[in-house]
């Protein structure tokens, strides 16, 4: 297996590579599309995509075009939330929102086409495997995988109730909602879709499949920290903003040294899952702790 910074590399080299040539009167949206993918961005989820396919036996470079078509689900899903009518964000990723320099009629647009496009580049990927029937299967359960969770049962969904959140009563039951939709869920598809395309069996996908989804909550109650404390410098992006906008998160239900003790036992509860793999799973363990100890 590769370090951390290796698959991020990768993902940098070819983040663009799979996005279509658009006609020049529409040459503003792939502008702007990129704009979003390259200003920065930690890049977590697709080298969480590669890393499983590697930990499993398969090939890194058959899992790349899933891995960019996730990172553009991800910006999109970011682009939208920044949009003044839901978190109207003028920080992101340390550089100005896309609809701050686009305007909000691209920005939508923008998202739009980062979403299409991984439709597009996955069932094109499933398309080029349909003469091998084990080879699609696989192909086509990662290309589910990942839409299915970034969809109405997974982020959208938990998005709905992050925005609708605001007017609700802020409940434990709700903030849980919301953390294992709007964002763990896009933490577990590139876990799962890594594994399912290396053919991995069943005891492993569930034992990642765990892993994925503490450490995804976990991620959203830390993000949900440093929205508190966090210095704007480092997260690049506004601190403060869910109390402003009177958010639902773990932080306001729970308080602050309650979330600091969930994210520590969240992360245990992730490592846990992966004993049996002992030092073969290190790339996974130590990511974890780095997780739980992100400034950013
Ligand atoms: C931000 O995700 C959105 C949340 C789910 C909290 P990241 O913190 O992974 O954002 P980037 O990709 O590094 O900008
Ligand atoms: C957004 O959650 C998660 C997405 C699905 C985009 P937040 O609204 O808390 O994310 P940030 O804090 O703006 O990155
Ligand atoms: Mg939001
Ligand atoms: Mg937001
Ligand atoms: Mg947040």
């Amino acid at each position: 297996m590769l370090s951390f910074d290796d698959y991020r590399t990768i993902i940098n080299e070819h983040l663009t590579d799979f996005i279509p040539e658009t006609d020049s009167k529409a040459a503003v949206l792939s502008e702007s599309m990129k704009y979003s993918l390259r200003v920065g961005g930690k890049r977590l989820r697709p080298a969480l995509l590669l890393a499983s396919c590697d930990f499993a036996g398969g090939d890194i470079g058959q899992a790349l075009p899933y891995a960019c078509s996730l990172e553009y689900i991800h910006t999109y899903s970011l682009i939208h939330d920044d949009l003044p009518a839901m978190d109207n964000d003028d920080l992101r990723r340390g550089k100005p929102t896309n609809h701050k320099v686009y305007g909000e009629d691209i920005a939508i647009l923008a998202g739009d086409g980062l979403l299409n496009t991984a439709a597009e580049v996955m069932t094109g990927e499933v398309l080029r495997h349909s003469g091998d029937l084990i080879g699609m299967t696989r192909h086509a359960s990662a290309a589910h995988e990942i839409m299915s969770r970034a969809g109405i049962r997974g982020m959208i969904g938990g998005q709905t109730a992050d925005v609708k959140g605001e007017y609700m009563e802020a409940n434990a039951d709700l903030v849980r909602f919301i953390e294992l939709h709007k964002t763990a869920d896009l933490l577990t598809a590139p876990v799962r879709a890594g594994l399912m395309l290396a053919g991995a069996d069943d005891e492993m996908l569930n034992d990642f499949t765990s892993y994925a989804l503490n450490i995804g909550v976990a991620f959203q109650v830390l993000d949900d920290i440093l929205d508190f404390v966090g210095d704007e410098k480092l997260i690049g992006k506004k601190v403060g903003k869910d109390q402003d906008l009177g958010k639902c998160n773990y932080v306001c239900v729970h308080g602050l040294e309650a979330a600091m003790e969930e994210l520590h036992r969240l992360t245990s509860e992730a490592k846990l899952s992966l004993t049996k793999y002992g030092d073969d799973a290190s790339f996974f363990i130590s990511l974890a702790d780095q997780l739980e100890n992100r400034e950013y």
